[in-house]
């Protein structure tokens, strides 16, 4: 597969909420969005962003929640397709089984988005496809690790994502890529926590509880940052002290993971802009006014933030986007 990478945000959260010069050709427009759900604060960030640019522009949203169930996402999409609706987004909770409910709005000549995941579906499907490079923030995550033990003897628990989410396949994957070939680093256990702080939660007592209190466990690698947030509270019962007897490193870069790495709770973080809804309208206007067709896959940025990286600043910068 080629992957044309875009760098769809130059600058960050300083865009987040910019005014998009362009969609003039999108006001008046209807737009299904299908979200998963809100089950981290990631999500809750990007159905805000999305819904704030969709005024902006004048964009007449109608949004679905779908509570995690892809039935639910299938259900709304054809209720779109049934709408007559200009385009639609979805943000699919799992990767496989949409090749019939988007066949079945290729036909109805409605582009669809996927924001934010990706689906195992032919390319045709969908017009374009919005999304971080889930392999490489694992692969991000895991070489902070490599680099922060030096060569240190480090047992590592991880908190998976939804199970056959891309992201918690991808992030899986770079992850162990970075770790390959540095005998130190062993993944010891691994679960799901299902992207939520309550489950990350339970998972990670289980784990500490499993390894001797904790006292075998050097780090855990979670696959956002509600389920590290979740971690956190889980060491802290066990009597130990994050981010320093066990390192916490994830994904996202919200609020609430700045504010653990101003005590000390958290050591890094990859960010994970909430603002797929901007590039989308962006492809969408294009495509709606005058056929333009976007790259296939739309890459957002995955900077990498630790404590170094003014992490009461950048607390400050997110806590009012909708996080
Ligand atoms: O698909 C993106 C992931 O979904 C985010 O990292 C996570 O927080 C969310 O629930």
């Amino acid at each position: 597969m080629k992957i044309i990478q875009k760098l769809a945000l130059a600058a960050g959260v300083s865009a987040l909420l910019s005014s998009a010069a362009y969609a003039d050709g999108l006001s008046g427009k209807t737009i299904g969005f299908s979200q998963i759900g809100s089950e981290s604060g990631w999500r809750a960030a990007e159905t805000s962003v999305t819904k704030s640019e969709a005024e902006k522009l004048g964009i007449n949203l109608k949004f679905a929640d779908a509570q995690q169930k892809q039935e639910n996402q299938i259900k709304a999409i054809r209720g779109f397709i049934a709408q007559g609706v200009d385009a639609i987004l979805v943000a699919p909770v799992v990767s496989t089984g949409w090749e019939e409910v988007l066949t079945e709005a290729k036909e109805a000549n409605i582009p669809v988005v996927l924001l934010d995941r990706g689906v195992d579906a032919p390319e045709d499907l969908y017009l374009t496809s919005v999304a971080s490079d889930q392999v490489k923030e694992g692969r991000v995550a895991g070489e902070w690790l490599v680099k922060s033990v030096d060569g240190a003897d480090c047992k590592v628990v991880e908190l998976q994502g939804t199970v056959g989410s891309s992201p918690a396949i991808n992030r899986k994957q770079g992850f162990e890529e970075a770790l390959e070939g540095h005998a130190n680093l062993s993944l010891i256990r691994s679960q799901t926590g299902d992207f939520t702080r309550s489950k990350g939660k339970e998972v990670m007592e289980g784990f500490l509880k499993a390894e001797d209190g904790g006292k075998n466990i050097c780090a855990v690698y979670a696959h956002n940052d509600d389920m590290a947030v979740g971690a956190i509270q889980a060491i802290k019962d066990a009597g130990l002290k994050p981010g320093t007897d066990i390192k916490v490193l994830s994904i996202d870069a919200v609020p609430d993971i700045f504010a653990a790495m101003v005590t000390g709770e958290a050591n890094a973080t990859v960010e994970l802009t909430p603002n797929m809804a901007g590039p989308a309208f962006e492809a969408l206007d294009a495509y709606l006014s005058a056929g333009t067709i976007p790259e296939k896959f739309i890459i957002t940025d995955s900077k990498l933030y630790t404590p170094s990286d003014d992490p009461q600043g950048e607390y400050d910068r997110r806590k009012g986007l909708g996080y």
